[in-house]
């Protein structure tokens, strides 16, 4: 079952946002996020805000390309109030947006492109479940100026996919690897570590095999066991084992030491890229505290540090839209403190990320023991910057809570 939304103020209805978020809009890109919250199953592990087709309500996946055209016309209005910004970025992302015909991706991509237009060599992408697509579809994409497609691979090992309830054959991931190069996409590849059951030369198996596709991009994220989701009820009834976090730490290390070896460089703490230019933009957009447009069920927007939530059920998405309302559920205005808090948060995640001399007195004289603590490496430091070490990377919470101490 998908999460709570937070608790914040109401949402006008008419989306308007405050004067503030027009400050410093110039310096800031913009980006749009589209969600597309369906699945034809919903995997154990999964708590996103995604729904089967028993799950709608009532509500209609064929529907849902003219309610984000709609949503994307309310969008159109609001940003009329700051500086024109063509979009930096677009990511299609679920639940499993391959799982609409590709006509309805390809004309919600059109209306924001006609809506704002898109900055030169803007990024493109859509995830993608490696079931839920084929040469054709990918060609499609390709055609409509969509340059990147990021496949939920997880694992290449059958029992610890079937743990994960993934329902792709692993088989097929070389097969649509090929078929989105013959298209001419970029390809980034999602993994998941630590699953119950998972050794360590399972992992090393996923690795190799994500290697041989020679991916643009590689994502690995530490299974996180979420509240509400099935795979914690089998763990609260002892069916299956809690994932391990010294377990996780040997395969975080062992993925960094695979993907260096291979050619590919940390950028964030979760993702490796084959040298620049292979980054995520989108994602290095939220973390550098960008501006961004979240279209769809549950979608989050941020704007000039105005933070909103749209609701989260497709059938309350349809009923807002249907009366021309926004589908936003409640926002919030970030004061100075909490885009502070935030910004060091996120920045300090990806390489690179943080100034020291950007630091509250306290953070800057926090930076000495953490490098002496060996989390934090001393030769980027001289250069003013902060860049966690691999140990560092594996307590990033830690090394944030003494960077805001
Ligand atoms: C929400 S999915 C959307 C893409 C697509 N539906 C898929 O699963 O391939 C995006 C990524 O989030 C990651 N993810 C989802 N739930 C997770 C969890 N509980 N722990 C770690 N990673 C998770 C998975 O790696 C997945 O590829
Ligand atoms: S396919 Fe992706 S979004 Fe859908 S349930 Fe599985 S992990 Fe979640």
């Amino acid at each position: 079952m998908p999460s709570a939304l937070p608790l914040a103020d109401p949402a006008p209805l008419d989306g308007l946002l405050p004067t503030s978020a027009r400050d410093g809009a110039e310096g800031r890109n913009f980006g749009v996020y589209v969600h597309v919250p369906f699945c034809r199953v919903r995997c154990g592990y999964c708590d996103f805000n995604t729904y089967t087709s028993d799950e709608l309500r009532g509500a209609k996946r064929a529907d849902y390309a003219g309610q984000a055209a709609q949503e994307i016309a309310l969008a159109s209005t609001v940003m009329d109030a700051l500086p024109t910004r063509p979009a930096s970025t677009v990511f299609f992302g679920g639940g499993t947006p391959t799982l609409l015909p590709v006509g309805d991706l390809t004309s919600i991509f059109a209306a924001i492109t006609s809506t704002w237009g898109l900055a030169p060599g803007a990024e493109v992408t859509t995830e993608a479940n490696p079931d839920s697509v084929d040469l054709a579809y990918l060609t499609a994409l390709k055609a409509a100026g969509f340059t990147r497609v990021s496949f939920g691979m997880q694992s290449a090992v059958p029992h610890v996919l079937a743990t994960l309830e993934r329902t792709h054959d692993p088989a097929r991931i070389p097969l649509v690897v090929e078929w989105a190069r013959e298209a001419g996409l970029d390809v980034s590849l999602d993994l998941i570590y630590g699953t119950p059951g998972e050794s360590l030369d399972d992992w090393r198996a996923s690795l190799e095999q994500a290697l041989a596709q020679n991916p643009d991009h590689i994502s690995a994220y530490a299974l996180i066991v979420e509240d509400g989701t099935k795979l914690a009820r089998q763990i609260r009834r002892g069916e299956v084992a809690t994932p391990d976090d010294d377990v996780q730490a040997d395969m975080y290390e062992l993925a960094d030491a695979m993907l260096s070896a291979a050619g590919y460089e940390w950028y964030e703490v979760s993702n490796w890229s084959r040298g620049e230019g292979h980054e995520s933009r989108h994602n290095l957009a939220y973390w550098q505290g960008h501006d961004w447009w979240g279209v769809g069920p549950g979608a989050h927007s941020h704007v000039g540090g105005v933070r909103w939530w749209n609701v989260k059920h497709p059938a309350a998405y349809a009923d807002r839209i249907a009366v021309g309302d926004s589908p936003a559920a409640g926002r919030e205005t970030l004061d100075a403190e909490t885009r502070e808090t935030e910004r060091v948060l996120l920045a300090t995640r990806v390489r690179d990320g943080l100034v020291i001399a950007d630091l509250a007195p306290t953070g800057r004289t926090a930076v000495a023991g953490l490098i002496a603590d060996g989390l934090v490496d001393a030769a980027t430091a001289i250069r003013g910057r902060i860049e966690l070490t691999l140990r560092g990377r594996l307590l990033a919470d830690a090394v944030v809570r003494r960077l805001l101490e």
